[in-house]
């Protein structure tokens, strides 16, 4: 074996064979550190192999919606990422999940590096009243040992609780770092990959979104999935952000309850106020984030004269500056003295809405609680540009649909839909070219 020496960067794992003061790939500042490059001077050989089109195995987890969004249930040998903020119920689901895998098909592996075996029972205790016996626990967050415990037990599923505490003696840096997170995912993912057993790893995330252990981990595993949603309210997203395995549907809601969580059959529903009268101040905007489903969520704004020498501007659930360019555009291109009022913009259910359809949804929810014109059985979306025009977003038609589909029967949208849904079905459909279309529009 011949030695030579390489750099890493903690940071984003970029290597270099000199020692460099800035990262060229992430721009992180004295972020190398020195890994041994070895390099084998025996010829290593290695026989390819035919692969024949094989009716894959999906091991289904009990959890319907979780199946679909995997599209069609736990793939063997694969290596999913689960990440989340901290307490949303990673451990809950996958604790479920383990539970209904070890019911039927055979041994399950949860080894946990966060919570001691007292702990794992007395959650067990809060979700089943007969705990199965071949569900197998280990609390452990030395990576070997946990590789050795895979390889002897065999079992149908292993879930890892969390990734960031799991380390290797050998390897200097702290659990949690970088090098740590993405040794240990490499171990893991050929001990998946070689013996056919899906892994559940439990990726915790940053503040600023970010899986902790920077974003290389989501690139080495096959499928990563995003449980969000707020601590203190009921519900909980699944979101799958990336597959390998295809996805035939864009997330799953589950309900969090005494006894664990629950898939809610109908999402769009479960986000919309039930109001025996129109109110202002409120517009459904179905949206569509990163697959092809439309989830129906309402966007609020409170308006409200201000006394502070600079207006407040609250946003819960739209980017801030989003929220900041949309009253701009609404100063300028509506003639309005917004900067005399307080706003508040919020998104029912605490769903966070990042995709430009929602920009006409709250524009029109800031008007209509500013002129207290009742909106809130209107439909809407749209992007809106610097100049006051309205855009067209993807899937239109999809989202007019689903929102008929639920009932609704008043839209607010872009002009170019006009030729195709100038009738409306029973309702009102207001088309706007630009902003100054809501005056008079809407009264
Ligand atoms: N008795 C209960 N009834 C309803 N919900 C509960 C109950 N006990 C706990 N919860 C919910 O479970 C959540 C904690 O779940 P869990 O420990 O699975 O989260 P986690 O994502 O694994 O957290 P961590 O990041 O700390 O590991 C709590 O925030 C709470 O919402
Ligand atoms: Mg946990």
């Amino acid at each position: 074996m011949k030695k030579e020496t390489k750099y890493r960067c903690k940071v984003c794992g970029y290597e270099t064979i000199m020692k460099l003061g800035r990262c060229p790939n992430c721009g992180s500042w004295n972020s190398f550190e020195e890994v041994e490059n070895k390099k084998s001077l025996r010829t290593k050989k290695k026989s390819p192999v035919i692969i024949e089109s094989l009716k894959e195995e999906r091991i289904k987890t009990g959890f319907v919606g979780f199946d679909e969004l995997l599209g069609g249930g736990i793939v063997r040998g694969s290596i999913i990422l689960l990440s989340g903020e901290p307490g949303i119920g990673k451990s809950t689901l996958l604790l479920q999940i383990s539970l209904n895998i070890a019911k039927g098909k055979g041994n399950v592996l949860y080894i946990s590096g966060e919570e001691s075996p007292l702990q794992i029972s007395s959650r067990l205790t809060r979700i089943t009243k007969s705990s199965p016996k071949n569900l197998y626990f280990l609390y452990e967050t030395d990576i070997e040992t946990v590789v050795n415990a895979v390889k002897e037990l065999k079992p149908v599923l292993t879930i890892v609780d969390s990734i960031q505490t799991m380390r290797e003696e050998g390897v200097s840096s702290l659990s949690g770092s970088p090098t740590q997170v993405r040794n240990a995912t490499d171990r893991l993912m050929h001990i998946a990959k070689t013996h056919g057993i899906p892994i559940i790893i439990v990726g915790h995330v940053t503040k600023v979104g970010d899986i902790a252990g920077p974003k290389i981990l989501e690139h080495l595993v096959d499928t990563v999935l995003y449980l969000e949603g707020e601590r203190y309210q009921m519900y909980r997203i699944l979101r799958s952000k990336k597959n390998r395995f295809g996805s035939t549907q864009e997330l799953v809601l589950f309900s969090m309850e005494e006894e664990g969580l629950k898939e809610v059959k109908n999402p769009s529903q479960y986000f919309l106020t039930e109001r025996e009268k129109e109110i202002p101040g409120s517009v459904i905007l179905p949206t569509i984030e990163s697959g092809m489903k439309p989830l129906l969520v309402e966007v609020q704004a409170l308006v409200v004269t201000s006394y502070l020498p600079q207006p407040r501007r609250v946003s819960v659930g739209i980017d801030y500056t989003k929220l900041s360019i949309l009253i701009a555009i609404m100063e300028k291109y509506l003639k309005l003295p917004l900067y005399k009022y307080d706003i508040y913009v919020n998104v029912t259910g605490g769903v966070k809405i990042v995709e430009p359809a929602s920009d006409l949804p709250v524009i029109v929810s800031i008007y209509s609680s500013l002129k207290d014109i009742p909106t809130s059985n209107f439909v809407s979306f749209g992007e809106v540009g610097l100049g006051g025009e309205i855009r067209n977003v993807s899937l239109m038609k999809k989202r007019y649909k689903e929102a008929l589909k639920l009932g609704y029967k008043n839209f607010i949208l872009p002009s170019s839909m006009q030729k195709e849904f100038e009738k409306s079905e029973g309702g009102r459909n207001i088309f706007i070219k630009t902003v100054y279309n809501l005056i008079g529009n809407l009264k």
